[in-house]
């Protein structure tokens, strides 16, 4: 029977309709690719046809199987959607390559805009001697972040914490968190700190004492990299799912770029590395933040495709 959606599928001009319409029938009927094999000619009951027809209209109004199914593949892993997070991309994995080489014997990670937190989870599911913490601005994000963690096994080793960029790893006068806003998030088991507020309320404070412990010998982050006006012109797959707090990067695309270059010094121990993604036309503006920020030397590194996809920034 998922040969008709296939037929359907294929009419509407989808790129793969026989594996579209096999995983998802494979889905609705909770069977394996080989079980689906294996048992394509059994007669379906209607209860499971009605589900199927579900997920094939989804498929059709352009949302993706990955999306309909609730999760997808990146580093040969698994990863929890939900409506809060983007879908990791394949170009990624170079990121989480680079990280594996850069990130000494017992190495602490910070990942920026984690969503399902496909970059640290895989880095440390490959490196049982490193841990981290991974920041997101949206709460929906980090809980499928901990899912995974725990579905693949290094909670033990990663913290997440919720608020913008850097904000929530800085220490708050009273010990609690400092959440998106500025704002105290309760006490944690962070030390108490003799601070007085700012007249504008809890400062944030980047001295080394404000910043604790917490210091990472390498970041990484998968930023919103698209200009506003382009998310507009999206495939609606990306442009009506992919929640828009994943992909937008402001009017000119670089908005994360200036606050991970200008207060990424300030989280790195001596020697540490910064790694972020890129958008194949970002390269030299990317490269040139992280230089008037005063690292160096600042690379930038092409994908299998030949496009630049990363830049590497040494704190100096
Ligand atoms: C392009 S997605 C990347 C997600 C994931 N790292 C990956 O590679 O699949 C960017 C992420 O940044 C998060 N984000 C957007 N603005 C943020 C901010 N101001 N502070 C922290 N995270 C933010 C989004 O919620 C989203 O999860």
């Amino acid at each position: 029977m998922w040969r008709n959606w296939r037929d359907a599928l294929d009419r509407q001009g989808f790129a793969s309709p026989a594996l579209d319409a096999k995983l998802l029938a494979g889905h609705g009927l909770g069977l394996s690719a080989l079980d689906m094999a294996l048992r394509e000619n059994e007669p379906v009951e209607a209860g499971a046809a009605e589900r199927i027809a579900e997920l094939m209209q989804r498929r059709l109004t352009g949302e993706s199987v990955a999306r309909i199914i609730g999760e997808r593949e990146f580093y040969d892993l698994a990863f929890t959607l939900n409506g809060a997070t983007l879908e990791p991309r394949p170009e990624t994995e170079l990121l989480v390559d680079m990280a594996l080489d850069a990130l000494p014997q017992g190495g602490r990670l910070l990942d920026l805009g984690t969503g399902t937190g496909c970059i640290p989870i895989a880095v440390l599911v490959n490196r049982a001697d490193a841990s981290g913490v991974a920041t997101d601005l949206s709460a929906g994000a980090l809980a499928a972040a901990r899912n995974n963690a725990e579905r693949h096994g290094v909670s033990e080793r990663i913290g997440f914490r919720h608020g913008s960029w850097f904000e929530p790893l800085v220490t708050s006068p009273f010990g609690g968190e400092v959440g998106p806003q500025g704002r105290v998030r309760g006490p944690s088991s962070a030390p108490h700190r003799e601070k007085a507020p700012s007249p504008a309320g809890f400062a944030v404070d980047l001295s080394p004492e404000g910043r604790g412990e917490e210091r990472f010998d390498l970041i990484t982050s998968n930023p919103p990299y698209i200009t506003s006006a382009i998310v507009e012109t999206l495939a609606p797959e990306v442009r009506d799912f992919d929640p828009r707090l994943a992909l937008d990067g402001g009017p000119d695309g670089l908005a994360p770029y200036r606050v991970i270059a200008g207060e990424a010094g300030n989280w790195l121990k001596p020697g540490g590395r910064v790694l972020v993604e890129i958008g194949y036309d970002q390269g030299e503006a990317v490269a040139g933040l992280f230089q008037a920020a005063g690292f160096g030397p600042v690379v930038v590194h092409k994908d299998l495709n030949g496009l630049d996809r990363v830049v590497s920034a040494h704190h100096v």
